[in-house]
């Protein structure tokens, strides 16, 4: 058995959670789907009621009062993000709907600008389709070759296998910080090294990492990096693309449309500085606040201390379901953040998934967007339970009591 042992006050912290607070088929809820999306803390849902409350304007476009209060709330939002990452200046930060639409700007922009046919576009096998469709789509178009760096049997990427695949040929390399199928945390610093040694630059996909451990591209080197609003405690609908500015300065934009322009005649359109000429439309501007307010509040609590929680709990977790007979825990990495993937003999993960919802445990069930990861393990799918800062030990032995029930009710092993 592992001593527990956590550097946070949970039981304070979920106080901070209206959501948990609530049972579920009769049972109290324990939310173990955070890699799908995580619950927001109360100073979140407080700077969205307040921006449509009090502030409410459209920015970048008016002179008056209300106005300016958006500009400056929207652009502040934009600063936290850039100090969270460590990104050495605010116009390296352009705000997109999510990571798959960031990952999808740089298809469309450095991919449909830079790759030809007959370039190669290097991924891993370990990928969310959002990291695996786009490039797809853009080497179709251009008939390039799309190639993808293979794991070993604990779901870690193989290095040696990735570097002999970096050739003249390459254009870019994408792949994920952590996986979320298998939770695998990926050597993206060497990854990058090897990389731009023979200059080819990097995308990383942080959607799973930056909720959980603490980023900063200046020290990964990254040249992009995508994360999503939704998983880091903050609203839907609202992401980030940081790109280096001078990557981000030589790329034409893909959607046009207000704010992105300098001068429109019918005969030309210049457009505007980075990062505006990306953000075509009127962006989700309480969305975009409220991101800025779950950034203060994680950073409020400590990265270090997120990070070490949720490793305390995947090891407690880990151990316990890995007592259970019948039960296989899907990625095994090393390097590993807090996401419990595993398949159990004899019962459909949507039947473990359905079980536990009756217990009132939430965790996703299916191929989570990664059906390339399953073909690997040859699995049609798993149970995920995913972690964060405001889980406890007792909701994992929930886990371990729920998947019981599940074996009783399925007279598995
Ligand atoms: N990408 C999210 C997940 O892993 C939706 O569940």
């Amino acid at each position: 058995m592992i001593t527990v042992s956590s550097p946070l006050d949970v039981n304070r912290i979920r106080e901070d959670f209206p959501i948990l607070h609530q049972r579920i088929h009769g049972k109290p809820l324990v939310y173990l789907d955070n890699a799908a999306t995580s619950q927001k803390p109360k100073a979140v849902i407080e700077a969205i009621q307040h921006f449509y409350t009090s502030d409410c304007s459209n920015i970048h476009r008016g002179v008056h009062e209300l106005s300016e209060r958006s500009t400056y709330a929207y652009e502040e939002a934009r600063a936290k993000v850039q100090r969270f990452l460590n990104a050495r200046e605010a116009r390296e930060i352009v705000i997109v709907r999510g990571t798959t639409e960031a990952i999808n700007l740089v298809a469309q922009t450095y991919g449909r600008q830079r790759v030809e046919a007959g370039d190669e576009v290097i991924i891993t096998a370990l990928e969310h389709h959002s990291n695996i469709v786009p490039w797809q789509m853009l080497c179709e178009e251009k008939r390039a070759v799309l190639r993808v760096a293979p794991i070993n049997d604990r779901g870690e990427l193989l290095i040696e296998e990735f570097e002999r695949l970096l050739s003249a040929r390459t254009r870019l390399v994408a792949l994920a910080q952590v996986s979320n199928a298998l939770g695998t945390v990926n050597p993206v610093g060497r990854v990058v090294e090897m990389a731009h040694r023979r200059g080819v630059p990097v995308l990383v996909d942080g959607a799973q990492a930056a909720p959980h451990l603490q980023v900063d591209v200046r020290t990964l080197d990254c040249d992009f990096y995508a994360f999503s609003g939704h998983k880091i405690y903050g609203p839907t609908g609202v992401g980030v693309l940081y790109g280096k500015a001078a990557l981000l300065e030589q790329l034409d934009p893909y959607q046009g449309g207000g704010d992105m322009i300098r001068t429109v005649t019918f005969e030309k359109t210049t457009y505007n500085t980075i990062p505006y000429k990306f953000e075509a439309g009127t962006p989700d501007i309480a969305g975009v606040i409220g991101l800025g307010a779950a950034i203060d509040y994680v950073q409020g609590i400590g990265m270090g201390n997120i990070a070490a929680h949720e490793h305390e709990l995947l090891l407690y977790g880990t151990e316990a379901l890995e007592r259970i007979p019948g039960l296989r825990i899907i990625g095994t990495a090393q390097e590993k953040a807090g996401v419990i993937s595993f398949v159990l003999d004899g019962v459909h993960p949507h039947d473990i998934g359905t079980v536990l919802d009756q217990e009132g445990i939430a965790v996703r069930t299916g191929h989570h967007c990664a059906q390339p990861v399953m073909d690997r393990f040859a699995i049609p799918a798993t149970t995920r339970a995913s972690l964060a800062f405001y889980n406890t030990f007792e909701e994992l032995d929930a886990l371990a009591r729920g998947i019981g029930r599940v074996q009783e009710i399925f007279g598995a092993c």
